[in-house]
């Protein structure tokens, strides 16, 4: 068993080489759901890297599925709408699904059931500008028991990329689902395309879904999923945690939602650094970023 490195204030393991907290998640139940874990050919998958934006499509899902119909986020929270099928404790909340049930993950694409390569299920991966994502998660470790105290970008920076972070590397989880390009069942967005275009997304969105929404519904979905409308959404905003899970006097989850946010927090050097690395790291990949557009 690891211990406390990667800023986590919790026991670790590693599992087929990401690391988790023992406190979260079992090496059976990770097992389980790679060879085990039957997936539904109705089920959609929503998965992310940590801080791209899972909740936020969480809840375009979840009104998509619903026909713009808020009445789900008013009243389940967001967790047991669509909970990380990966955990522990969310294991039995799998079963009070409805179908389609919308599963979030943070998975990367080697631990993904072994049963979905056979199905006919579909798998929105959201993904977010790096920097963005470090600047998330600095800030999130402050509020989530799992974590130490950080007070230092710097080594949020280095954790980061040297993928010393829960669920590894971002590049690896980044390329591993990129693999996945051309597959019709995997649709993939970015954070970015989903703050500049909100309204063009959720319509790409229930194109690759199958479901056809009036105007109407659609400007729901769009209202109802907003940074603004789900920050004062108690279903929403995870506000309902106990503090010693998640210390809402220290920050909020639903923190700024801007994307760019990184340049208030990055030196010039540290930005060129960042560059650097991402640069040779994702040079193998042919693929441009919406994040990477001037
Ligand atoms: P910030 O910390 O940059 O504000 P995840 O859900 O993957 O944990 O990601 C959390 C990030 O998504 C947080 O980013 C949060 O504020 C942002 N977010 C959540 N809902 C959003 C929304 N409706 N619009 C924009 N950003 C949202």
């Amino acid at each position: 068993m690891l211990q406390s490195p990667a800023n986590m204030s919790f026991d670790q393991f590693m599992h087929k080489g990401i690391r988790f907290a023992q406190k979260f998640y079992s090496e059976d139940h990770l097992n389980f759901i790679e060879n085990e874990f039957e997936v539904f050919d109705d089920d959609v998958y929503n998965v992310t890297f940590p801080k791209s934006g899972t909740n936020w499509m969480i809840e375009m899902l979840n009104l998509i599925k619903n026909d713009g119909d808020p009445t789900i986020i008013h009243t389940v929270p967001i967790f047991e709408r669509s909970p990380w099928f990966e955990t522990v404790p969310f294991k039995d909340q799998m079963d009070k699904l409805t179908r389609p049930r919308i599963i979030s993950s943070h998975l990367p694409c080697h631990l993904f059931p072994k049963s979905f390569s056979k199905s006919k299920a579909k798998i929105v991966y959201t993904m977010r500008n790096p920097k963005d994502v470090i600047v998330s998660l600095y800030h999130f470790s402050k509020i989530l028991f799992l974590f130490q105290e950080n007070d230092n970008v710097q080594k949020s920076i280095e954790d980061f990329l040297e993928g010393n972070t829960m669920f590894g590397s971002w590049f690896d989880h980044i390329k591993g689902w990129m693999q996945m390009k051309g597959d019709s069942r995997v649709f993939f967005i970015t954070y970015e395309e989903l703050q500049k275009d909100h309204r063009g997304s959720v319509v790409r969105l229930c194109k690759f879904l199958g479901k056809e929404l009036t105007d109407a519904q659609i400007d729901s979905v769009v209202q109802h999923s907003s940074f603004s409308s789900m920050k004062d959404n108690k279903m929403s905003n995870w506000s309902q945690l106990p503090s010693d899970v998640l210390d809402q006097t220290k920050g909020s989850f639903m923190r700024k939602g801007v994307s760019g946010d990184w340049k208030n927090h990055f030196t010039v050097a540290q930005s060129e650094y960042f560059d650097k690395v991402y640069q040779e790291r994702m040079k193998d990949l042919d693929t441009s970023f919406f994040w990477e557009q001037k």
